[in-house]
């Protein structure tokens, strides 16, 4: 299980970013990553796959693995480890394939 040092937990603290993840409200630390407070609050999946619709998760935390991606205010398929979180991000586990909008 990860969890935050304690200096990282005090600047979570002292200026905390808010972003609400599957409609509950988060508080990260600025210049976290998405997948990076994902991971700090608990979440250990944040999509399905399209195919089986297994659970997976963050793993590289580099770009490289593309087992991050989520759903960032609406937009399908963003990477979580290369997305710094912003006051206000609505962030979504992405559930199977992503939608075609025609
Ligand atoms: S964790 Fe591997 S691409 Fe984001």
């Amino acid at each position: 299980m990860f969890k935050r040092l304690d200096e990282a937990q005090r600047q979570t603290q002292s200026a905390p970013v808010r972003v609400t993840v599957n409609g509950a409200e988060l508080q990260c630390r600025q210049g976290d990553s998405v997948a990076a407070a994902l991971f700090a609050g608990g979440v250990q999946a944040c999509r399905d796959t399209a195919v089986n619709e297994v659970p997976r998760g963050p793993y590289c935390m580099m770009g490289v693995c593309y087992d991050c991606l989520v759903t960032i205010d609406g937009q399908a398929n963003q990477q979580g480890c290369m997305t710094a979180v912003r006051e206000g991000m609505k962030i979504e586990r992405q559930l199977g394939a992503r939608k075609v909008q025609a």
